[in-house]
């Protein structure tokens, strides 16, 4: 594995790699990396002959201040697990703000449309802006072949398809499955700053949305909607956990392609219908989903 800190040595290293006809995977991500990092990076491993993984804080993709000071840094361990994968085809991507946004504050403004118009979009203002600004650098400086998102992030990766088909980049976004502790907790870097207590709570989540896919057997999407809502607000009064926030956003079962609010099954196409939630617990924002 090498690191990198430059853009230009970046750029550099993969001018050589694209004269030798090499293909490139990206694996972009903010650090503080699990196993649900690794299986991308293995995969993107598996899957082209270099591969250049970005572990970058990115400012601007934060809306809440605090999120950002608290968002968990470990790029020694970091660095120390991507070199246990495949040390010669790694380029880590380690670079300071400064180096990723030169010119200051980015002012590029993106329009999604409707897929950022829902859930994390609403309510995170500026975030899907940031995070296209931050991806578009990344493609920029690494020119993949393919680049690789975990499919936690379902709406991230539908703004970032719809930032392929405005830049018309000939990159493959390839999405890969949610990767879950034994309990079922979806793997998140920001688990990390779970207490032992909310640790203990969070896989009732997941726990939740498994039995909302049962219910979505027989079920109206309203009602399933409400039992979700219902259960995860009154979790911690039902189990006695007396001085633990843990208290839904939003739950949205919407059609999985084009993210939009469903009311009946049959509304959603030749993708299905997923169940977004969002939850607080204890302080830590926690997303996670259902495929119905
Ligand atoms: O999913 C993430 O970790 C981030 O949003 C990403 C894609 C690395 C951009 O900063």
């Amino acid at each position: 594995m090498k690191q990198i800190t430059q853009a230009a040595e970046l750029q550099a290293a993969v001018a050589t790699a694209k004269q030798q006809g090499l293909s490139i995977g990206l694996v972009p991500t903010m650090g503080a990396l699990h196993k649900g990092h690794l299986s991308l990076i293995s995969r993107a491993i598996k899957e082209n002959d270099i591969v250049v993984v970005s572990l970058f804080v990115n400012p601007i993709q934060f809306n809440n201040k605090e999120d950002l000071e608290k968002y968990p840094r470990t790029i020694d361990a970091d660095l120390q697990l991507i070199a246990t994968l495949g040390a010669d085809k790694i380029l880590a991507f380690t670079p300071s703000v400064d180096e990723m946004y030169p010119q200051g504050q980015p002012s590029e403004v993106y329009h999604f449309g409707p897929v950022e118009e829902v859930m994390e979009g609403p309510r995170r203002p500026g975030h899907f802006n940031g995070v296209a600004i931050v991806v578009r650098r990344l493609f920029d400086l690494a020119q993949p072949t393919r680049a690789y998102f975990g499919e936690k992030d379902y709406q991230q990766i539908a703004v970032i398809r719809a930032l392929l088909e405005q830049i018309k980049y000939p990159i493959e976004l390839v999405p890969c499955p949610i990767i879950r502790a034994d309990d079922g907790l979806a793997l998140s870097s920001r688990n990390m700053r779970l207490s032992p207590a909310a640790r203990a709570m969070a896989p009732a989540i997941n726990a939740t949305l498994e039995q909302a896919a049962e219910m979505a057997e027989y079920e109206e999407v309203d009602d399933v909607k409400e039992w979700v809502l219902d259960t995860l607000s009154t979790y911690h009064l039902v189990n006695a956990i007396e001085n633990l926030q843990f208290e839904p956003e939003y739950f949205e079962i919407v059609d999985a392609k084009t993210l939009q609010p469903i009311s009946e099954w049959n509304e959603a196409g030749d993708l299905g219908a997923v169940g977004c939630i969002a939850v607080w617990l204890d302080g830590v924002r926690l997303i996670d989903l259902v495929k119905f």
